[in-house]
């Protein structure tokens, strides 16, 4: 009998509209993980330091033009291009935390008016997560917190374009936490109490492993 211990690390998804709260709570939950002596790193797309990364920050910071579509499959390449270093990690048992993923991709570029089925499709194939954390912020809110309206997207009408896609994205895999009340700590015991049932979850996978 081959013993095979399969601890694939997590990959947690952190998704919202802009200023929703996202980096803030990414950096909770890789403290959190460091503290139970897992293995964490932090990712985020757009990766702006990469090629392609550095060609999606000049159009977000109006620095140059391009057009929907071609900014799409932008994003989309940032993913693609990381994939395979993000399926090694994972196997290896590295547990990921990510900020947005292909979900912003086609809640921001349907929210334009492209077509949703024409958004997802360019994304199709990439690793899933095991959670789609989605802070749920009224794009009212948004527009209060620090630093709003630096980059092309926030704008307020924008904004609750890119909500109402997202609601059309939602399932099971999904876990929306209301973060209007803007309180850091509330927030993260949310997620808190869905890391560990995560967690719990792989463990029990990893016994039935060894039983077989
Ligand atoms: P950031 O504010 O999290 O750095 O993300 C940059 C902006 O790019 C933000 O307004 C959301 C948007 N975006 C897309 O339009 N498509 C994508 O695929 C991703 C990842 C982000
Ligand atoms: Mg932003």
């Amino acid at each position: 009998m081959e013993i095979k211990l399969k601890k694939r690390g997590l990959f947690i998804v952190i998704e919202g509209i802009d200023r929703s709260g996202k980096s803030t709570q990414c950096q909770k939950i890789y403290e959190y993980l460091i503290k139970k002596n897992e293995k964490i790193e932090q990712w985020k797309y757009p990766d702006r330091n990469g090629d392609i990364g550095k060609l999606i920050d000049n159009y977000l910071k109006n620095q140059s033009e391009k057009s929907d579509q071609a900014i799409h499959l932008l994003f989309s390449a940032d993913r693609w291009e990381k994939n395979k270093l993000l399926q090694n990690k994972l196997e290896s048992g590295i547990n990921i935390v990510c900020d947005r993923y292909a979900f912003s991709g086609v809640a921001y570029s349907s929210a334009k008016g492209l077509d949703l089925e024409w958004c997802k499709s360019t994304d199709s194939g990439l690793i899933s997560p095991d959670v789609v954390i989605y802070l749920d912020l009224d794009p009212k809110e948004a527009q209060n917190r620090s630093s709003y309206g630096e980059e092309r997207y926030e704008k307020l009408t924008f904004q609750s374009q890119v909500s109402k896609q997202f609601d059309k994205l939602k399932d099971d895999l999904w876990k929306v936490i209301d973060s209007n009340n803007n309180n850091v700590e509330s927030t993260f015991k949310e997620i808190q109490i869905k890391i560990d049932e995560l967690l719990k979850k792989r463990e029990e996978e990893k016994d039935l492993e060894i039983k077989k």
